[in-house]
């Protein structure tokens, strides 16, 4: 018999990520989504306890801070602040109210190769808008209600999965200038500083707002704001979690986006109001490669400052480069 394996079709993904209308999906545009990654082994809560042990060396087990609300600044720490250890945490998850965010889970291989079939998934129809994938990172956050994610914005485009409980997720189109203005938004990619990105009441209407089950999932293209919540209402003594998993990624347009940034961050600094990435593809042709030199410049400056600067940097992206 001969050897018929190279032409074998991959048998189709037992757990995957689906678009509610795939044919009108697009990468720039807010989408509703389903999947059954909540069935998936690595995402059950012992698996999860035992991923959120492995990243304590990487100080990406991250507990937050109970005191917030939208408005807030995102905060959280290392430590439990009454020192439990993460064993106590997730035994006593409901007892002791815990609210855990497991940071770049993609540094544990297993997760990493998850992570990566999750994108898979979409990969054709995301690809086909935004080609070039790259930098699939994963975000877990564990929290008994209620609980908040202040109003922010990430660089990254994101497939955001409800696995366990219920939570809301608030998204705004990202082309949405009342809500982030163009400096604040430039300012979070060439600085990483969201100081400028504040949330407004009045902004919740103009929301697409997702009350999220487990099945249930959002795409949000890069730098859509965005903020969750969750209600002790929705709970039952014995299931009172809430747990999401943000799938992020880079692709050659959000790398060209972050480009003109940096171009327009020089062009406003010289006092022009400089077209916003994607307002004019001339322009952006112009800027793009500007962009990228002024990148690598603050770039290379990061990594000559001092040690301490470079560790709180560590998981961030250097300025521009996505
Ligand atoms: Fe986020």
């Amino acid at each position: 018999m001969g050897d018929c394996s190279q032409f074998a079709v991959a048998p189709p993904a037992t757990h995957r990520v689906w678009a509610d209308d795939a044919a009108s999906f697009s990468t720039y545009r807010i989408a509703a989504l389903h999947h059954n990654m909540h069935e998936h082994p690595l995402f059950q809560m012992h698996e999860l306890a035992k991923l959120a042990k492995e990243l304590v060396p990487f100080s990406q087990c991250r507990f937050m801070r109970h005191d917030v609300t939208p408005a807030s600044k995102i905060a959280h720490d290392a430590l439990h602040p009454d020192g439990r250890s993460i064993d106590e945490c997730f035994e006593r998850i409901e007892e002791l109210n815990a609210w855990l965010a497991l940071y770049n889970i993609e540094v544990i291989p297993r997760y990493q190769a998850l992570l990566g079939d999750i994108v898979d998934t979409m990969r054709a129809q995301i690809e086909r808008e935004q080609p070039g994938i790259f930098r699939v990172n994963g975000f877990v956050f564990i929290t008994v209600p209620p609980s908040v994610t202040p109003f922010h914005i990430d660089r990254e485009n994101n497939l955001w999965l409800q696995l366990h409980g219920r939570k809301t997720l608030n998204v705004w189109d990202h082309r949405d200038r009342s809500i982030v203005p163009a400096e604040a938004v430039e300012d979070f990619i060439v600085t990483h500083s969201l100081r400028k990105v504040r949330f407004k009441e009045e902004f919740r209407p103009l929301s697409h707002e997702f009350n999220a089950h487990p099945g249930d999932g959002v795409y949000f293209p890069s730098t859509s704001p965005h903020m969750t919540n969750s209600d002790t209402a929705w709970t039952s003594p014995g299931d009172r979690v809430s747990i999401s998993i943000g799938v992020t990624f880079y692709t050659s347009a959000t790398r060209k986006a972050a480009r003109i940034h940096q171009a327009n961050r020089v062009l406003r600094r010289c006092g022009l109001s400089p077209a916003y990435p994607g307002d004019s593809p001339a322009l952006d042709g112009l800027k793009a490669p500007v962009g990228r030199l002024v990148g690598a410049a603050r770039a290379s400056i990061v990594s000559r400052i001092g040690p301490a600067a470079r560790f709180k940097l560590a998981t961030a992206p250097p300025p521009g480069s996505y």
